[in-house]
């Protein structure tokens, strides 16, 4: 039990599946498949293999090394480990802030997918002729009421495992949901690749094309790296003040980068095998998930009911585990202010609703769609801002403070166990990677990302 409130995951491999639900979610599953194809397959896929070991698992290493060492809340954790430099904190309360942003846009999004896998129970789905998705898309994420109720019913899911406590609510959950969620993927996978004219979507995926992998391409290899594992906004310092004292960082880290990667990989061969075999187009972009994929469902005839029952759950889980993150690092921050668990818990859904519905209220032809900032609806803004820009500034403060400003005995200490564990690795670790190829490649994302609009 690592934190001063005593709460902790109490194994290893709970640790592991909480985190790796955390890093698992609509970015694995919705936006990788789409932006690897988009980007050139397999030549996208060996630049982003690169940046996910070599710059995301070593800021989530980092992450953990600052929360377990300090045991704190992202903003007490920085002064703790460097109390002469109190000014650190307002980096943990950047990626809190962050995390409250991509917890309101991720609620409306899981809303979303709670309403698709709702109506294909129901077979309201089954019912709608192949060219109207688009519309019936459009027409219910414009809406007002039932989109909210489904941000409501998700985000009340979401605070009640928040307040089942670390243990016995987000470890046993992940531990459950994680496994299921591997079955549903594979259980999809083959049906996928068993259909007539799969391999072309197989080819599609991986087939290394490197006149598509532009500076551009590169760019979003790093930021989907980023975003994917949860990296760079404080939520892996939360777990990682959860994490037991003798759990091996390196080996957590690596088990929680190869689900997440492995996850990535198996959501693009779930879908671009049936979207070709169904003569779909592959590159529907954000749409692809609510517009196309119900087409390639209804063409599978009964099959593809269960298909399309078994996709929007495996989303809506996915999902699920990664709003319990946000929602935790929120409510950890909240408690630490006299109110409880529960309290804070409370608290933090109440606010956030509120930019939720307000995010959802101006998505498409929504009833606050006129209401524009710097030229953006709520919703373009919150997904610029939580997509493209706070997370590399974030995460370079983060990466900054852990190879320059943090002790580096502190760090010895932490990835060692106190000297129980070999950190053979370390040289490379901390002076090549920690202190000069992460924070350079972030600063470049980031320079190119605001050059680029
Ligand atoms: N990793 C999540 C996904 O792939 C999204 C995400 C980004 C996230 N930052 C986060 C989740 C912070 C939890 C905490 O969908």
């Amino acid at each position: 039990m690592a934190t001063k409130t005593g709460e902790g995951f109490s194994s290893s491999f709970g640790a592991i599946m909480a985190a790796a639900g955390s890093a698992v979610g609509l970015g694995n599953i919705w936006r990788f498949p789409y932006i690897c194809g988009k980007y050139g397959g397999g030549a996208f896929l060996i630049v982003y293999i690169v940046f996910v070991l070599f710059i995301g698992m070593v800021l989530m290493m980092g992450e953990f090394v600052i929360g377990r060492r300090s045991g704190e809340d992202p903003m007490k954790a920085y002064p703790a480990l460097k109390p002469k430099r109190p000014g650190w904190k307002y980096v943990g309360l950047a990626g809190l802030m962050t995390c409250f942003l991509i917890l309101a846009i991720y609620l409306v999004i899981s809303g979303w997918t709670l309403n698709y896998f709702w109506e294909s129970l129901t077979g309201r789905l089954a019912g709608i002729a192949d060219s109207d998705f688009g519309e019936h898309f459009k027409q219910f994420a414009s809406s007002a009421g039932r989109p909210l109720l489904c941000v409501a019913i998700f985000l009340a899911l979401t605070a009640l495992v928040i307040v089942g406590g670390v243990d016995k609510g987000i470890e046993r959950v992940s531990k459950l949901l994680m496994p299921i969620l591997v079955v549903l993927l594979i259980a999809l996978c083959v049906r996928s690749l068993t259909l007539e004219g799969a391999s072309a979507g197989l080819s599609y995926l991986f087939k290394p094309d490197f006149s598509k992998l532009t500076g551009e391409g590169v760019l979003a290899a790093l930021g989907q790296a980023l975003f994917s594992l949860s990296v760079g906004m404080g939520v892996m310092i939360v777990y990682g003040s959860y994490l037991p004292k003798d759990d091996n960082i390196l080996k957590t880290s690596l088990w929680i980068t190869v689900c997440d990667f492995a996850i990535a990989i198996l959501s693009g061969v779930a879908i671009f095998p049936a979207v070709f075999a169904c003569g779909q187009d592959p590159t529907g972009g954000p749409g692809l998930v609510y517009q196309v994929l119900p087409v390639v469902f209804n063409s599978m005839g009964t099959i593809g009911r269960i298909f399309s029952i078994t996709f929007f759950l495996l989303l809506s889980l996915a999902a699920l585990t990664s709003a319990i993150s946000l929602l935790e690092a929120l409510t950890q921050w909240f408690s630490g202010k006299r109110l409880g668990r529960t309290g804070s818990a409370l608290t933090v859904s109440l606010l956030v609703i509120f930019l939720a519905a307000a995010a959802s209220f101006s998505f498409g032809d929504g009833i606050w769609s006129g209401f524009k900032i710097a030229g953006m609806s709520l919703f373009d803004l919150l997904d610029k801002l939580t997509g493209t820009i706070l997370p590399p500034v974030c995460a370079l403060m983060t990466i900054i403070f852990f190879g320059w400003v943090m002790n580096k005995e502190d760090i010895i200490d932490e990835l060692s166990n106190h000297g129980m564990v070999k950190i053979g690795y370390f040289k490379l670790f901390y002076h090549i990677l920690a202190r000069v190829v992460a924070p350079l490649a972030l600063l470049i994302v980031l320079v190119a990302g605001i050059i680029g609009g």
